[in-house]
Formats: structure tokens, C-alpha cells, sequence
């Protein structure tokens, strides 16, 4: 069980394991053991391919493929490429900008993923990380005002709508959209595995609160953000290629920091895992 109130719990270094083999009963086992303490856990110098990761991901429960086919893989479709390079060279702009704003993935779905994975390829020599935020922590820290204020609020989630989503809701055309219903769901929410609770809410797709208007609701995002997001409960994954990070998407909210030149190559493999295939570990 994790821990009561400390910082800096994200990013655990993970030694001695390469994910390019099936992974051991006892290897797993000690996954799941630090998953359940340390939210983010970074495993240093593989060497994967798309269908390692995907058998990597696998031991984790059933693989969601991303919503964007553009970028699925070749190989393993079940795997995205988070690029922003186009099949021509030139700069992929969605691909620089994209899940730059605070979230956690599939927030507008009934059952969003339980954890994901990135596998850095190339990354660039300044800037290119990845920001997580510890939302165990946003919650045991919230002044009490506050929390008194939100702790029996109920989030609407629907794609796009968040106070930044709006370049998620442009880029779907209006049947797409259509088939996203809009997704109530508590702001406190217990961990299915720690039990413990934390904030859940996505500065993407979650429009606002039930039984508040969508000004206030708009409002009350920024300021749980601004308190979630503040330096000390959160983490900067510096990139280096041959890295995998793996997320529980609960417990934690994350961003690209979008803090790199353009014009440099940033290319990873991502995979989500679904909730309902949960096995232990995420
Ligand atoms: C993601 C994501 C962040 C990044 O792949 O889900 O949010 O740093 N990526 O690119
Ligand atoms: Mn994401």
C-alpha cells in the first residue's frame, strides 16, 4: 500500500528488466508492487518494436488502439506513433501541438483506459518532455475551502469540450463527433487498487460540472488545475531515446510540455490499456 503524503513519488526508476522479452511472472510481480506507489514508473535503455511493445502492454490487460487511424502502426495497428513528422519529412503541426494541454486519455469514454505507454525513438536535444501530475496528491493537498466546495461535484465529460479541447472538437467531423455522449462521473474518485482517493478531471474533454453553468464550471477547472498542476506535484519526464514510461492514468493527469524546437524530430510508440481487462498491475 502506498504511502501517506510525500512528493516527488513519479517517475520511479525501474532497473534490470527488458520489456523486448516476455516478461517473467516474478518481473511482472515487481511492476505491479511499485505501479501501486509510484504512478509513473520510467524503465531506461530498450530496444523495442511495435510488437514488443504491444506484448509489453498486453500483460497489462486488453490494448485500446488510438482514436486517430492516421497514426496507427503499420505493424501492430493496436500501437500509435506520437510524431511530429509527416511520411514526407516535413513537420507534422497536430503532431507538435498535440496533448499539450492537461488530460488524461479517453477521459470522454464510458471506461477510460486504465494506464498507457510511451517508448521514446527519437527525441529532440532540448525540451521534448512529458509532464505528469500526481492527482493522489492534488487531492490530499487541496485547501480545505476548496475541497469543501468540490468534494460531491460530478464531472460532464464530452469529447472536446474542455476549457482547451478546442482543437479536439475542430478536428472531427460533426458525425464523428456525434457518436460521443456526454460522461458524468464524481471529481473524487477511489482507486481501484489503492483505494485511496484523487482528482479526476481533463482540461480536453471535461466540459464542466453537473448543475453548474458552463462559465462557472470553466472556472472551477483552472482553478483545480492551477492548484493539480503546480511544480511541486508534478514531474518532468526528460526524454532520452530507448525510454519507456508507463502511466496509470488514475492516478495521475499528464501533457507534452511542448517545450522543444519543431524542426527537431520527436518520435515515440504509445499503447492505452482498457479498463475492463484489468488484470493487476494498472
Ligand atoms: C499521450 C500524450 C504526451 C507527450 O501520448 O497520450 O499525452 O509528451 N503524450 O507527447
Ligand atoms: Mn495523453
Amino acid at each position: 500500500m502506498r504511502a501517506g503524503s510525500s512528493g516527488a513519488r513519479l517517475g520511479l526508476e525501474v532497473e534490470g528488466i527488458d520489456l523486448s522479452a516476455a516478461l517473467s511472472s516474478k518481473d511482472l510481480g515487481r511492476i505491479e508492487q511499485s505501479f501501486r506507489s509510484n504512478p509513473v514508473l520510467v524503465f531506461h535503455d530498450q530496444n523495442l518494436s511495435a510488437a514488443n511493445l504491444a506484448r509489453f502492454a498486453r500483460s497489462f490487460g486488453r490494448i485500446v488502439p488510438g482514436v486517430n487511424e492516421k497514426y496507427r502502426h503499420p505493424d501492430a495497428p493496436e500501437i500509435s506513433f506520437l510524431t511530429n513528422v509527416e511520411a514526407d519529412g516535413s513537420i507534422d503541426r497536430f503532431g507538435v501541438e498535440r496533448a499539450s494541454a492537461w488530460h488524461y486519455d479517453g477521459s470522454f469514454a464510458d471506461a477510460p483506459p486504465i494506464c498507457a505507454m510511451l517508448y521514446g525513438i527519437e527525441i529532440p536535444s532540448s525540451g521534448g518532455g512529458t509532464l505528469f501530475a500526481d492527482m493522489y496528491r492534488a487531492y490530499e493537498t487541496l485547501p480545505a475551502g476548496l475541497k469543501g466546495r468540490v468534494e460531491h461535484l460530478t464531472t460532464v465529460n464530452h469529447f472536446g469540450l474542455g476549457p482547451d479541447g478546442r482543437d479536439y472538437f475542430d478536428g472531427m467531423t460533426p458525425e464523428r463527433w456525434g457518436a460521443y455522449k456526454p460522461v458524468q462521473r464524481p471529481l473524487v474518485m477511489r482507486h481501484r487498487l489503492t483505494g485511496l482517493p484523487y482528482l479526476e478531471f481533463c482540461m480536453i474533454h471535461t466540459a464542466g460540472f453537473v448543475g453548474m453553468s458552463h462559465a462557472e464550471g470553466r472556472d472551477l477547472l483552472r482553478e483545480l488545475l492551477a492548484h493539480a498542476a503546480a511544480a511541486e506535484n508534478t514531474y518532468y519526464h526528460r526524454w532520452r531515446p530507448g525510454d519507456v514510461v508507463l502511466w496509470d492514468e488514475h492516478a495521475t493527469m499528464h501533457r507534452n510540455a511542448s517545450d522543444y524546437p519543431p524542426e527537431q524530430r520527436r518520435i515515440m510508440l504509445r499503447a492505452m490499456v482498457a479498463a475492463e481487462a484489468s488484470i493487476i498491475a494498472c
